[in-house]
């Protein structure tokens, strides 16, 4: 049987793409490289698919170059790195993993602001110093979250998953997004609010949305002075939803508490970054869906639409359903 040949822009656990391995001749990109290597990009005009990474930009320059191509499946849920509109217009089909990552991005989100709140990086780094002599009063105090109020930016899958775990710590829900939910205000009490208006009441904003033309730099000079000079930004979005230099003057300045960003702008930032310099911000290295389950499934996912897609058939997860035009 002639196998497909897939583009694997980056290695996985084999074990995680035993399922569909039969069926593919993997080519796989470097590890530890961002984007597409010199030497993933040789290989495009042969490959069939391609199993790419969020960190992918994946031009219509380089699907120029790939006359094979029927699919990229993208591992992750967001396809922000790809340009869709040229996928489209060469009748290629783009996949997604929505739903996979959900629990695990809505709990770094909690893991963000409780270790904001209660200076959980401080504490530990005083007692791996020896710095930890007594009980203390009035050492390392932070606040709770009951009562607090929360901004979500974006009441989406994981917006909803964020407002209900911070409703069972007893936080006050504000939302913003396109339109308002009235499953989400029933279930949780939460409350609809323009944008202006949730980041000059709330005590924490939690950025949720998809990275398009309308949420690049939603969070910028204009919108950071709005935020209460107590409050504190999470983003487990996408980089880019926040200018950063904006942000560095805000931390710097004090418009805002703290900051939590498990994606930046630049990706990876880079060590001697601004940002690196203030211990209120916390920095991780884009781990929103890094536990096991959610990278497993993630993986099924991704394979899943890969199968579909080199086959002809409907994707389970397609982030451009007009690419069907072009093949009529
Ligand atoms: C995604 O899938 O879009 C996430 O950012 C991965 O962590």
């Amino acid at each position: 049987m002639n196998k497909y040949k897939v583009l694997l822009t980056h290695p996985l656990p084999a074990d995680w793409l035993a399922s569909v391995s039969g069926e593919v001749d993997w080519v796989v990109g470097p590890d530890n490289c961002m984007g597409i290597s010199p030497e993933v990009k040789a290989c495009l005009p042969e490959v069939d698919g391609i199993l790419s990474f969020l960190c992918d930009r994946i031009s219509g320059e380089h699907l120029a170059t790939a006359g094979k191509l029927k699919v990229i499946s993208n591992y992750a849920a967001g396809t922000d790195n790809i340009d869709l509109a040229a996928c489209s217009r060469q009748g290629i089909a783009v996949g997604n993993t929505p739903g996979a990552l959900t629990d695990a991005t809505a709990d770094l989100t909690l893991a963000l602001m409780l270790t904001l709140l209660r200076q959980l990086p401080q504490a530990a780094e005083a007692a791996r110093k020896g710095d930890w002599k007594m009980w203390y009063a009035s050492r390392w105090l932070g606040e709770g979250l009951r009562g607090a109020k929360l901004g979500i930016v974006g009441m989406g899958k994981i917006g909803s998953e964020v407002a209900r775990r911070a409703s069972g710590f007893g936080m006050e829900i504000i939302y913003t997004g396109r339109n308002p939910k009235p499953e989400i205000e029933s279930e949780l009490s939460a409350r609809y609010a323009k944008l202006q208006e949730l980041l000059a009441v709330c005590d924490i904003v939690t950025l949720h949305a998809p990275l398009t033309q309308e949420t690049h730099h939603l969070i910028n000079e204009t919108t950071l002075k709005l935020m209460k000079p107590n409050s504190i930004l999470i983003n487990t979005a996408r980089g880019a939803e926040v200018e950063t230099s904006a942000l560095v003057r805000a931390l710097k300045e004090g418009w805002i508490k703290a900051a939590g960003l498990d994606v930046t702008d630049p990706e990876p930032l880079p060590p001697d970054h601004p940002l690196y310099a203030f211990s209120n911000c916390l920095i991780l290295p884009h781990i929103g869906s890094a536990t096991i389950s959610a990278r497993r499934k993630m993986a099924e996912m991704a394979c899943a639409n890969l199968m579909a897609g080199l086959r002809g058939e409907a994707l389970t997860h397609c982030a451009n359903p007009e690419y069907k035009e072009q093949l009529k």
